[in-house]
């Protein structure tokens, strides 16, 4: 079960000036390595995000697939995936971002969601916003109710959280 005390951050490793000079990379690499750490943090992310009562969790590419399968698994939700481009099969809707170091595509397939369906998506980090809003206006596209959204790691001071008109549920804090 959840250990009220354990502080996770202790898992995340921080790592300068990747990829670029100047940023400063938190790493979720050692947290998932670790069976307990990982454990501990789908579970407290599963809680945070029951009382939405989602009928589906969706995951941003890549590392937001790690974050939000093993809480679809808890939560017994379906699992769907926003990929970069050329991965999905099948007819998809694409939307272009602005991400903190370049620009990037997010697809979703047409048929992911039915009308209304309840969905909350899951990214591993919130910086800038533009990932994490991209894919809510991408899922609304598609017809879904999106519902919340939730983060391991919340980057506060880059605007990130104003960009979501949603609610935003996030786990571990640090300033940008
Ligand atoms: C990173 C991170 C988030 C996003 C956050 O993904 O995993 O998805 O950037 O930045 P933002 O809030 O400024 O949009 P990245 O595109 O680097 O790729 P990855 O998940 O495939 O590693
Ligand atoms: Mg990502």
């Amino acid at each position: 079960g959840d250990q009220p005390e354990l502080d996770l951050k202790k898992y995340i490793r921080e790592i300068p000036d990747f990829p670029k000079p100047g940023i400063l990379f938190y790493d979720i690499s050692t947290l998932i390595r670790n069976a307990d750490a990982w454990q501990i943090a789908t579970a407290r992310l599963a809680r945070a995000i029951a009382p939405w009562q989602p009928d589906l969790l969706a995951g941003i590419e890549s590392r937001g697939f790690l974050t939000a399968a093993p809480v679809a698994m808890r939560l017994g939700c379906g699992f769907i995936m926003l990929r970069k481009p050329g991965k999905l099969p099948g007819k998809t809707i694409a939307l272009k971002y602005g991400l903190e170091y370049g620009q990037d595509e997010l697809h979703i397939q047409e048929d992911a969601v039915k009308p209304g369906q309840r969905v909350v998506v899951l990214d591993d980090l919130l910086a800038t916003g533009g990932t994490l809003s991209a894919s809510i206006r991408l899922l609304q596209n598609v017809g879904a109710e999106v519902v919340g959204t939730s983060v391991l790691v919340e980057l506060d001071g880059l605007g990130g959280r104003d960009k979501l008109d949603v609610p935003l549920h996030s786990l571990l804090t640090y300033p940008a």
